[in-house]
Formats: C-alpha cells, structure tokens, sequence
C-alpha cells in the first residue's frame, strides 16, 4: 500500500473525470489518449519540462497507537513544512521490541493516519529508527526533501539519537510539540474511569498502564508528564480550531449529510461511518454531543475526551467538511432549515464496542 490517499477525493474526482472525458468523447471526440495525456496532470509532478516546480515532500514517521488530535496536530504542523506529507507508520514488531506491544496493530494505525487530512501518502512498516538504508530509500524512492520529527528528544534505548543520521545529512527540520495531550493521559483518565467503576484491577489495564507510564519520550506515542494515573487539562483555544478548520463552506447547490455522535476516542469504525456517510452527499456536517448530553445516555463516565477534544478528533478526518461543536440529541426542524440538511444518516446508537460489525445496519436514512 503505498498511497492510501485514494478512499473519497480520488472517487470523486475520477467520476468527475469520467463525466467530463464522457462529454468531451461525445461532443469533441477526444481520443482516449489525448484524455489520458491532459486528463492526469498529478501524474506527472516531477515533470521538469513544465514550468512547475516540484512539490516538496516531506516525511514524518511514528507509532501512532491510540491515535488521538496530538498526533494530528503533527501531522497539521510537518504538512505545513512542506507541500506533500507522507508519513511512516511503525511495524508492529519494531514497536514491540522497543517499547513493548502496541494497543492497535498496523492495519489499524495504517486507517487512522490515513484519514487526516493532512496526509497525502502513508508508507506502512516503517523502521523505529531511520537507518542509512531506509534514509536512501526515503530519498531516493519517495523523494522525500525533509524528515521531520518534534522538539522532545527521541533517544533509542541504547543511548543513540533516532534521527542522528538525518540531521547529519541536513535534511532534518524540527517542529513543535505544542498539545498538552498524550496517550499516557488518555489511557490515565480511561484508568481512572475503570477504577470508579470497579475496585478489582484487571491484568490488561495494568499492562496498558505499565506500557504508558513507563519508557522513553518517542515517536509521538507518549512524552506527556509522567506522573502515574493523571488528567490532563486540555485548554481549546479558537486559533486551534481555526487551524483544523476546512476554509470551505458548502456549495450553493450541494447536498448535505448531517451525522451526530459523541465520537469520544475516535477510532477506525468512527473513520469508516464518516467514510460512507460522506459518499452519500457533497458536503459532511458533523454533530457533536456536549459531554453532558454524552454523559446522560452513556453513563456518568463519559465521555473520556471532552467536546473540544472529540471536535478536533473529527475536524482532522478527512471526510468530514464542518463540525457543530455541541450538537442537541435531537436532529430539530430549526437545524435542518438552518444548516440546509438534505439527509440525516444516523449513525448514533451503534458508537460502542459492538459499533464496527453494526454500522451498516445503522447506516439508514431517515425521513426527517
Ligand atoms: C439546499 O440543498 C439542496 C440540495 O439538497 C440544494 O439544491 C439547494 O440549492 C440548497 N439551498 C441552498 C440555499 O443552498
């Protein structure tokens, strides 16, 4: 899989594509090669003779387990480094002999990374530190100018720098990390829920616990303040939700779906609802419930992630194009006039554990 950037854009853009070569065909009668010829122009981005300069690529790489807006917010600030991102999902095994087992497996990992919007290329089983060899193959094979890492120190366990190599080669550039989350948070406050609720600790949330409370500040994974079991205090501001904000409103003539959900821990079956949902419209406005709304269907220890949190979670996929930060339980008359919604999938019921076998079931369109 070497381009996962494909799922919703490319669709639409090849039926474009097909409906314009189809009129084209019928009223000027193009021949398919010349189509082919002027039809593709990212096919060739690397074309010199044409005035166009050659994007730049640059590589960010990780673990990327339990994905959550921190990562994402990464990923927002190394795409801005350049113009085209592709980023390295750590192996399975690489993460298992470094750190110890990841909670989600590749596949997983692979789903999550490629549905932010900010990623144009996702390169699975990438090494946890770049090697000589794998550098070349980052330069030579996928063209990467630049390897970009954040500000937090990533020292191997033997006492190396993971990105020695590149810095070496001046082909390093450093963001910021600037999200005051981590999965040692996440994992702290789903503790935390678990505790509340019962007394006796079972063997895998210790093991969770032990796997993020422990080890080396690296790959996007923890890096938050260790101090045992602990919440973290995520303050939004409206710069944030600008920056994962899409520019664009929707289309005079353009059909919109509405989706609501409390969407806390966003994860792949979130991913795919959103997927689907947005094929069945031009345009995709996501409700999001207020924690108390969350928290009054689903138990007073939801949700984990508040409102804000769950909003970037959602901003940051790629199918969805606006949020309501703080969506009513009920889809009103008032909010169908007002944001001009064609189709409300309902998506709501099917959120937990049992979510991705029943989603499609769910995925229905009421009349209302
Ligand atoms: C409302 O949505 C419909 C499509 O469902 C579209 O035809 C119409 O132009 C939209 N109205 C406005 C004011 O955008």
């Amino acid at each position: 899989m070497p381009s996962t950037n494909s799922g919703l854009e490319s669709d639409s853009s090849s039926k474009r594509f097909l409906a314009t070569w189809l009129i084209g065909g019928l009223v000027a009668g193009i021949s398919i090669t010349a189509a082919l010829h002027t039809g593709w122009p990212e096919l060739s981005p690397f074309n010199n003779n044409r005035k166009k300069k050659r994007p730049v690529r640059v590589y960010m790489d990780g673990c990327f387990d339990m994905m959550h807006y921190g990562h994402c917010n990464a990923l927002r600030q190394a795409r801005g480094v350049g113009d085209q991102l592709i980023v390295g999902v750590v192996s399975d095994a690489e993460i298992t002999a470094n750190k110890g087992p990841p909670v989600t497996p590749l596949h997983e990992r692979m789903l999550m990374v490629s549905a932010v919007k900010w990623v144009d290329e996702v390169i699975p089983d990438a090494p946890y530190a770049i090697t000589e060899e794998f550098m070349r193959k980052l330069f030579d094979e996928y063209n990467i100018d630049y390897i970009i890492h954040g500000d937090d120190p990533c020292i191997m366990p033997d006492g190396t720098d993971a990105y020695a190599l590149a810095k070496k080669a001046g082909r390093y550039k450093q963001i910021k990390r600037t999200e005051g989350v981590s999965s040692t948070d996440i994992v702290g406050r789903m503790l935390l829920c678990v505790r509340e609720r019962t007394t006796s600790e079972s063997p895998s949330h210790a093991s969770l616990q032990r796997q993020f409370s422990s080890g080396h500040s690296k790959k996007y994974d923890d890096g938050g303040p260790r101090s045992g079991t602990r919440v973290s205090h995520f303050l939004p501001t409206s710069r944030r939700i600008v920056q994962f904000s899409n520019e664009k409103a929707a289309e005079p003539n353009s059909r919109i779906v509405y989706i609501d959900g409390a969407f806390d821990l966003f994860h792949a079956g979130h991913v795919e609802i959103l997927r689907l949902a947005r094929g069945l419209g031009d345009f995709l406005l996501v409700g999001i419930h207020t924690d108390q709304t969350v928290s009054a269907n689903r138990g007073a220890h939801r949700p984990i992630m508040n409102l804000h949190e769950r909003s970037l979670s959602v901003l940051a996929c790629r199918y969805v194009d606006e949020v309501i930060i703080g969506a009513p339980w009920e889809v009103s008359k008032d909010m169908i006039t007002t944001f001009n919604i064609s189709l409300v999938v309902h998506g709501t019921v099917a959120e937990d554990d049992d979510f991705e076998k029943d989603y499609k079931n769910e995925l229905t369109t009421p009349a209302r």
